[in-house]
């Protein structure tokens, strides 16, 4: 028996995607999300060899610049790695993409830094989803490929993936691809699951790295594998997607096995985990591809570490059968063996396709959807150019610039403190503000904040400290926010010391204020003073120049200058 790491055995993961030629095209891409990270042009395109529509990221990222890699790398890759999206600002920046909320979906973020900057030096980085850390990319050589996959049920209708310099490079990113997966298949207790090792089995075209869309229908990346005590059965027919067999391989990937060199051998794998508290997840893929004679058989079971983990049984002629682990493995060594199975078994081992996954448990908090819904809006209402990106809440030390969260171990963080001060706010103060329910501290001074102060301002219960000043506000405070400023209950700054600001209005405005001047007040040196109303409630008195007045007009300015 010979066991090789699998980590120890090189395949390519390079390049070679452009080999593959699109023979039978299954054109079914619907919930596919293929993002061409970095791409100027704002136009989709079909890439060639897969047929994959592709749309560029400008709709789902505002920051970073976008760079081409060498001609010598480009010519190796499909039209999606020619181009990277790279963050020479900002420790954290992030992708936004919709999505529907509950499905599985595999995530796939790319990056191939073909020296776009021309530094010749090979960053390493974070990759975040959402909250939580999803892997390192670590760059190894100029033409290098990296594939980070995650089968994953987002629990809102968006994800964020995000690129986090922790000072060893700039990050970059070639593609994210979202794929629709069956919720029968992949299943954990509890976790995500990323992607170890996903192998054709037997697959010895030379000339081939690996299968993807169009030939696997959900775009699962299948690279090639042999070795040196393997060979390879291999038949012409195709291998049908078996009704009871949700995960669907590809049938060019079921159409090859590998089987031991050596007739008494069985055949054997083994993985050393880097980590040993990693849990892990194994799908092994049969299909029996030789027409067996009505005298022969091939009966399988399936040791680990030397115990029987799934068996005995027979793979169906030209049939995929999944056998999967249906509970976490944890623990060090996975020594696996598939044997002939007890008795009456003549035909040698077989192993289509395998893939190993890691366990991610993605327990972080994200901040209150509500939250996260209105501060998003007041970001878009501002056109607000900090970098607001991710959760704006989590994790701790990335959280957005000029806000602070609640911090309570069970539910998730609210938002309790925003500071927009000196941001270049215009326009009114936007009403999304009112849905930020757990604010205590709101600080919208030294912007040109213009209108009126809301009265939504007063029924915001948890805000005990409101600063206003320095804009061009106008209109009155509203009475219940003054009430609460005298109960103590609200520390106001601003316009409570300037009390009601100054405003100008028409002639015709002032009409409509006073309904036509209907209500006199009285009659004063400049003339008769109307009552009114202005933003709907809030009780005025108009005092208007008479031209029969016995003052004039320049003490008239005079007087409307000093009184506020
Ligand atoms: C890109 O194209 C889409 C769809 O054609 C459009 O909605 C979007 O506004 C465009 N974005 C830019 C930045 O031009
Ligand atoms: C994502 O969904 C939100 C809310 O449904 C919507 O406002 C936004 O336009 C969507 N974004 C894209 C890029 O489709
Ligand atoms: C680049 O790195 C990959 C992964 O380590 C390796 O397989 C490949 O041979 C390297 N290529 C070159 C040109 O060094
Ligand atoms: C950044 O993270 C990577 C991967 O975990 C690590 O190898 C590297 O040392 C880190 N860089 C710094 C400056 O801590
Ligand atoms: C799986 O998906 C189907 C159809 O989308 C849905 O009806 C079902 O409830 C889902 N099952 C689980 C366990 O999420
Ligand atoms: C790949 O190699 C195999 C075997 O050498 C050959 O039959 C096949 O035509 C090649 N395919 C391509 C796309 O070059
Ligand atoms: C199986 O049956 C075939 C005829 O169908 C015969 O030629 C062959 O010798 C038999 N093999 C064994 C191992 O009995
Ligand atoms: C796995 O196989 C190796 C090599 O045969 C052996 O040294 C090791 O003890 C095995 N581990 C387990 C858990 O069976
Ligand atoms: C943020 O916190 C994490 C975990 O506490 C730490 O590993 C990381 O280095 C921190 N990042 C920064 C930018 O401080
Ligand atoms: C915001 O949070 C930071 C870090 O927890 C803390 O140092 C700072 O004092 C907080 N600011 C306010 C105004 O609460
Ligand atoms: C308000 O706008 C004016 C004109 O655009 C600008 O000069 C001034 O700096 C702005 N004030 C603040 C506090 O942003």
């Amino acid at each position: 028996m010979m066991l090789l790491p699998l980590k120890q055995i090189l395949f390519a993961l390079l390049g070679g995607f452009s080999l593959i030629l699109l023979v039978h095209a299954q054109d079914d891409q619907s919930g596919f999300i293929s993002i061409d990270c970095g791409r100027t042009q704002n136009s989709s395109y079909t890439e060639k060899t897969t047929g994959i529509n592709y749309i560029s990221d400008t709709g789902f990222i505002d920051t970073g610049e976008s760079k081409l890699v060498l001609r010598d790398v480009k010519y190796n890759y499909q039209q999606p790695y020619w181009g990277v999206r790279s963050f020479p600002e900002g420790i954290r920046n992030c992708y936004k993409i919709n999505v529907t909320s509950g499905d599985r979906y595999l995530i796939r973020a790319s990056f191939v830094y073909g020296n776009y900057d021309g530094k010749d030096e090979l960053p390493t980085f974070l990759l975040h989803l959402g909250t939580n850390l999803w892997d390192s990319v670590k760059v190894e050589n100029v033409s290098h490929s990296i594939h980070k996959e995650l089968i994953h049920d987002p629990l809102r209708n968006y994800i964020h993936v995000c690129l986090v310099n922790n000072g060893s490079g700039v990050p970059f990113i070639s593609t994210i691809e979202l794929r629709p997966l069956p919720n029968s298949t992949y299943q954990t207790q509890t976790g995500s699951l990323a992607l170890y090792r996903r192998l054709d089995t037997g697959q010895i075209a030379p000339n081939l790295t690996a299968y993807r869309y169009p030939f696997d229908m959900h775009d699962r990346f299948w690279y090639s594998h042999s070795r040196e005590d393997w060979t390879q059965l291999s038949t012409a027919s195709t291998i049908d997607l078996n009704q009871n067999d949700f995960y669907q391989p590809a049938s060019d990937v079921m159409r090859t096995a590998a089987t031991p060199k050596l007739a008494t051998d069985d055949l054997s794998f083994f993985w050393l985990p880097a980590d040993e508290n990693a849990e892990y997840y194994v799908y092994m893929h049969f299909a029996e591809i030789e027409e067996l004679s009505a005298n022969q058989s091939r009966q399988l079971e399936i040791t680990m570490n030397g115990e029987l983990f799934y068996g005995p049984f027979a793979p169906g002629y030209l049939e995929t059968f999944t056998v999967w682990s249906t509970q976490a493995m944890s623990g060090g060594q996975y020594n696996f063996s598939v044997i002939k199975g007890a008795g009456n078994s003549d035909l040698q081992p077989i192993l289509n396709a395998i893939e190993i996954y890691t366990v991610k448990e993605f327990s972080e908090q994200e901040t209150n959807q509500d939250d996260v819904n209105a501060i998003t809006n007041i970001k878009v209402a501002y056109k607000i150019e900090k970098n607001w990106q991710g959760d704006p809440c989590f994790p701790k030390n990335y959280s957005w610039e000029g806000l602070n969260c609640s911090n309570s171990p069970n539910d998730s963080p609210r938002i309790i403190y925003l500071d927009l001060s000196s941001s270049g706010l215009t326009g009114e103060i936007d009403a999304s503000v009112r849905n930020l329910e757990m604010i205590q501290t709101l600080d919208l001074s030294n912007n040109n904040l213009t209108g009126p102060i809301p009265d939504f301002l007063s029924q915001m219960s948890n805000l005990n400290v409101l600063n206003l000043e320095n804009n061009k506000l106008t209109g009155s405070v509203p009475n219940e926010l003054n009430e609460r400023a005298k109960n103590g209950l609200l520390s106001l700054s601003g316009s409570v010391e300037l009390g009601p600001t100054r405003r100008q209005f028409t002639y015709s405005e002032i009409l409509k204020i006073t309904n036509n001047r209907q209500r006199i007040l009285g009659k004063g040196g400049f003339g008769t003073v109307y009552h009114g109303y202005i933003d709907d409630n809030t009780q005025v008195a108009i005092k208007l120049l008479s031209s029969s007045s016995s003052r004039g007009l320049e003490q008239f300015h005079a007087e409307a200058s000093l009184s506020r």
